[in-house]
């Protein structure tokens, strides 16, 4: 009965402007008295004080609430596709819990580098403290935390190794951008300029593949599951370069000097995810797949090769910045904040993570970017 009393109060709080986004939102906080994250809804109930009490708790701001929260849902999207990674290519131990492995798909991650599935597992490891510290601070500070369980409704991998359970990424028909390659080469360009960039890996522009073998007929012949590995390699940094751009973009908007220092401190650990991923995605052999043509060129030979795809060219290169009437400077690029966790969810979304998703999903997942997208530093 006091549950219920102070969800009520929860609910009187967090009052929204139109009934659609109100019934939206108290789907999320359905989702979370639901949801697996008990610790989570009983630290919120125990608190005893109500979501977006800021005046009173003398907490957050609704913008910099809205950024974190955002941030939230982001990041657990990303650990729920690195916990498929980490399943089947991965290392399996009680930090990152779940899977037994997939030695064929194991193998050949590992032909881009000795120490994927260490690294694969330290990722996935990231991404969850992500999204459980934001949370805990959300609750902290009397705020609603994020919880998507109830959104974990698309198939596992049917491949040895992985968990049999819902999920809220789809990496078995992913569309990869691989523009990243280029944007973070050209000494030009900026994204925040208008500037487009071509795809290191044109192929995986027209198509959906697979990133994780999704049944063990994927396992072979040796060129498919490579492919299937090159693209995970070129999908993970991918991943983490928009988790690079994604922090200082919304950092620009956040009021609190507390609030700040999680973007600041969380952003860069994305772009040390990034740099070692764009490394080893340098690693993955030059290869078509035979069951379905995808090519995975030789990025140092003609026509690719150069500054803009030489595979060790990995720092960035110094490019415009601000205005062209400055110097060029190697920087995180875009960080243009307008817009900013919008333009995530549509990159998100583009890349296939979320086909099979349902229409209240996208409509929680837009609701959050729009809330986010609308701070304002000092709002
Ligand atoms: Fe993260
Ligand atoms: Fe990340």
């Amino acid at each position: 009965m006091a549950q219920n009393t102070q969800k009520g109060k929860i609910m009187t709080h967090t009052v929204q402007p139109s009934q659609h986004a109100t019934s939206r939102r108290s789907f999320l906080r359905k989702g979370l008295a639901a949801g697996g994250a008990g610790a989570i809804g009983a630290a919120l109930l125990a608190n005893g004080v109500p979501a977006f009490a800021e005046a009173e708790s003398g907490g957050l701001t609704p913008g910099d609430a809205a950024i974190l929260r955002f941030l939230s849902a982001a990041e657990i999207l990303e650990t729920d596709f690195w916990q498929q990674y980490n399943e089947l290519g991965g290392i399996q131990d009680s930090e990152v819990p779940g899977g037994s492995g997939s030695a064929a798909y194991t193998a050949a991650l590992k032909v881009l580098d000795g120490d994927m599935d260490q690294y694969i597992h330290d990722n996935t490891e990231d991404e969850f403290t992500h999204f459980t510290f934001i949370n805990a601070y959300l609750v902290s500070k009397g705020a609603d935390p994020v919880n998507l369980d109830t959104f974990r409704t698309l198939p596992s991998s049917k491949a040895t190794g992985a968990q049999q359970i819902g999920r809220l990424t789809n990496l078995m028909q992913l569309t990869v951008d691989t523009s990243y390659w280029t944007k973070y080469r050209s000494r030009t360009k900026n994204p925040d300029f208008g500037d487009t960039f071509p795809p290191a890996v044109p192929g995986l522009l027209k198509g959906q593949f697979p990133a994780i073998p999704r049944d063990d007929n994927d396992l072979s012949p040796a060129d498919h599951i490579q492919a299937i590995a090159n693209t995970a390699g070129f999908h993970f940094a991918f991943i983490e370069q928009g988790g690079t751009s994604l922090y200082p973009s919304l950092a620009q908007r956040v009021t609190h000097p507390e609030v700040l220092r999680i973007l600041l401190s969380i952003g860069p650990t994305e772009t040390m995810h990034f740099q070692t991923w764009q490394d080893k995605a340098g690693n993955a052999p030059a290869l078509t797949d035979p069951t379905n043509g995808l090519v995975f060129p030789d990025l140092n030979a003609a026509p690719f090769g150069g500054e803009d795809f030489q595979t060790n060219l990995i720092m960035p290169e110094p490019t415009v910045f601000l205005s062209r009437k400055f110097p060029p400077v190697s920087i995180i690029r875009p960080t243009q904040t307008q817009g900013a966790a919008m333009g995530a969810l549509k990159a998100l979304t583009d890349d296939g993570l979320f086909i099979g998703q349902s229409k209240e999903f996208f409509a929680v997942l837009h609701d959050l970017a729009e809330a986010a997208d609308a701070a304002r530093h000092g709002g």
